[in-house]
């Protein structure tokens, strides 16, 4: 089940998040995602769990080509120069040949850096060492910026996204310049959201448990979300949501939701290292 980039490339339309794994953690964690059946997996080099992602995916029992590994660059090594560095240590630490995704983490706007970091994803992308590339928690006006100075759109944008926090705006104007929301803390971090009335109700309502039915939400919107588990049957729990659907009222009850604001940094203000 995939979603085709504007680049012609198909992403997965759920992944796993790595993010706080450490390489202990992560690499049966990923090895146990792909035996349930994801193929994207999400990981940063300031999550510090790189190799232990890119060991599962050396062992895992399905051909490279089928994974879509996504990275992301770190904050201090926003420029052109910086970046391609940052990217052969991140793909060093991974220890593939390319990645599929690569993601501008945060844009840092107080440095004023983005555009030029842009630029090396643009030849990181021609070189075929980064297959798609796109951004994470950039704003319209700074995806506009890039967009201008280079001719190059993100494919992705990866922003906080969950029933407390929608970003309708966001998402309708990634609509129209076609790039694919990818939804971070997707289940709202596992926090209160699991535990409101209307997600609690829907979930009995259909047999399914309360991160089914916010998972289920992203993907009626179209959105890709990468929750985080380290457990397997929540792991398991969570690959399984594209065999049942809420309907539209379904969907109007978890708009009330709405309002619960952001639990992560705000893209202009975030310091991200
Ligand atoms: N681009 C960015 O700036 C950015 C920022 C933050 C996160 N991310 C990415 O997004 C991923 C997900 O975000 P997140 O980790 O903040 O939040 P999340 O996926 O919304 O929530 C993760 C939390 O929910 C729990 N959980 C997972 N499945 C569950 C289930 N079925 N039932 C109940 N609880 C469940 C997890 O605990 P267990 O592990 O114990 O199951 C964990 O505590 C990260 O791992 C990372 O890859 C990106």
């Amino acid at each position: 089940m995939t979603v085709m980039l504007a680049d012609g490339r198909p992403m997965p339309r759920l992944g796993l998040g790595t993010w706080p794994m450490d390489d202990e953690e992560a690499r049966p964690a990923v090895t146990h995602a792909v035996s349930l059946g994801y193929r994207l997996i999400d990981t940063a080099a300031s999550y510090g769990n790189e190799r232990g992602v890119g060991a599962a995916v050396a062992d895992a029992p399905v051909a490279r080509e089928e994974l879509f590994v996504t990275t992301k660059l770190r904050g201090s090594q926003h420029g052109y120069d910086a970046a391609l560095r940052g990217f052969e240590e991140s793909r060093a630490r991974l220890g593939l040949d390319y990645v599929d995704l690569y993601l501008i983490h945060w844009p840092l706007p107080g440095r004023d850096l983005y555009a030029d970091t842009w630029r090396a994803f643009v030849h990181l992308r021609e070189q075929g060492l980064a297959r798609s590339i796109g951004v994470s928690n950039f704003t319209p006006a700074q995806i506009e910026r890039v967009a201008d100075e280079t001719g190059v759109w993100p494919a992705v944008n990866q922003v906080e996204l969950h029933p407390g926090f929608p970003q309708r705006d966001v998402r309708a104007w990634h609509a129209e310049h076609d790039i694919v929301t990818e939804s971070w803390s997707p289940l709202g971090a596992g926090r209160k959201l699991l535990d409101e009335p209307a997600v609690r109700d829907l979930a009995a309502a259909h047999g399914r448990t309360p991160a089914q039915v916010v998972l289920r939400w992203h993907a009626q919107l179209g959105a890709v979300p990468i929750p985080k588990s380290a457990n397997p049957e929540r792991m398991r729990q969570n690959f399984e949501v594209f065999d049942f659907s809420l309907s539209p009222e379904d969907m109007a009850r978890l708009d009330t939701l709405d309002g619960a604001g952001r639990l992560g940094g705000d893209p202009d203000t975030h310091v991200e290292l």
